[in-house]
């Protein structure tokens, strides 16, 4: 094989069935392979990828690279990624147009689910998707502190709510509706009501990705979401290492189960602690009981963040997006996890990809 002529056909047939990593389709069929160049042994090709792709754009290149070798042996190659439109996406029901919507839980409070789901939508959005972020926690909304976010949301004439900015990130939260020191005093089917109006009434415009902070416990905002417009591509399950929290975890995981929304996978958060002064790490909750539970249960295990004083004083201080934007040391895990997730979602994909849509008669 590698004494034949390589020329960018043989190239193209190489690559063309790798599935797309948003879509499942094939990157042949879908107008992704651009220009081959061939000089020798040495290649370059360029690959459109969707927004929605990016934060896996590194390892989806050495991918290519892989299949490139392996069906080629002695072929170098060079990929290099361009911006591609996918078709534009399906209006979903009540004139959504959000591709992955992840919600984010635990089943005990304080383990840092807003603190995770507020880091996930801004290194999300820096790895260059597209994305959103509803605080669900109606009771205590925390995701306009954390991010130093306030303002009130006004209507557009269609009476659609215009969400708050974080940077490019629309942020919808009932932080924005009340006094931070008001409590909130609502009957289920209000509760029932409020998440669907954030969901379905806000002004979200066209994401990648929307990230949903969840209340802690409880199953009624998850059983709300389930039976809402918009289907829920997969649930992150925080917890802390120590086992109660563990114990906790699981019964999340069933209550999702319940509910029929797919796992996406487990986080541990405050998994040790690594003492600026030493570097000794301390592992103060114990660590890696999480991945242990994941295994077991057969759901995946997307990474762990230590207990890092940054994060904390940047979500007092109602700077976290600043943080993280700035600070590739804090970002780091949390840049794993979107990873994790985006790879979670691209295998998913290819395991099931679309139907190719029929003419309709
Ligand atoms: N990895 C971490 N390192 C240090 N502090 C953290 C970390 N994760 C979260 N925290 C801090 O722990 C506290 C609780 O976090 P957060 O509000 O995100 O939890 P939560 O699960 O959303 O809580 P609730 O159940 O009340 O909604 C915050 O002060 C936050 O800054
Ligand atoms: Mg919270």
């Amino acid at each position: 094989m590698s004494d034949s002529v390589i020329d960018a056909a043989t190239i193209r047939s190489a690559i063309e069935a790798i599935p797309d990593p948003e879509t499942g389709r094939p990157i042949g069929t879908m107008g992704q392979i651009g220009e081959i160049e061939v000089a020798g042994k040495q290649v370059s090709v360029s690959l459109g990828l969707a927004t929605h792709s990016l934060p896996i754009a590194a390892e989806f290149s050495e991918r290519v690279q892989s299949v490139i070798v392996s069906k080629l042996p002695g072929v170098e190659a060079q990929i290099k990624i361009h911006p591609h439109a996918r078709p534009p996406l399906r209006v979903g029901q009540a004139g959504l147009r959000i591709k992955s919507v992840i919600a984010v839980g635990s089943g005990k409070g304080g383990v840092g689910k807003s603190t995770v789901a507020a880091s996930l939508a801004v290194t999300l959005n820096q790895m260059g998707a597209t994305v959103g972020l509803m605080d669900a926690d109606v009771y205590g909304p925390s995701i306009p502190h954390l991010l130093g976010l306030e303002g009130k949301p006004e209507l557009t004439p269609q009476k659609r709510i215009v969400p708050v900015f974080c940077g490019t990130i629309p942020v919808i939260s009932m932080g924005f509706f009340i006094e931070t020191d008001q409590a909130v005093i609502w009957r289920g089917p209000m509760l029932h009501q409020s998440i669907s109006q954030f969901l379905v009434e806000t002004d979200w415009g066209e994401l990648d990705y929307l990230v949903i902070d969840m209340p802690p416990g409880t199953g009624d905002v998850a059983l709300t979401l389930s039976q809402g417009a918009v289907p829920i591509a997969g649930a992150v399950v925080v917890c802390t290492p120590q086992e109660v929290a563990l114990l906790d975890a699981v019964k999340a995981i069933s209550m999702f189960r319940t509910v029929k929304i797919p796992l996406a996978g487990m986080v541990e958060n405050m998994s040790g602690f690594v003492c600026p002064d030493t570097g000794k790490r301390y592992d103060i909750f114990g660590s890696g009981g999480a991945r242990e539970k994941a295994e077991r249960l057969a759901i995946p295990f997307l990474g762990e963040i230590p207990i890092d004083p940054v994060l904390r004083e940047a979500g007092d201080a109602g700077q976290l997006a600043d943080v993280l934007r700035s600070d590739a040391r804090a970002r780091a895990p949390m840049e794993k996890i979107a990873r994790s997730l985006v790879r979670h979602f691209a295998d998913s994909a290819a395991a099931s990809p679309p139907k190719p849509q029929l003419p309709t008669l």
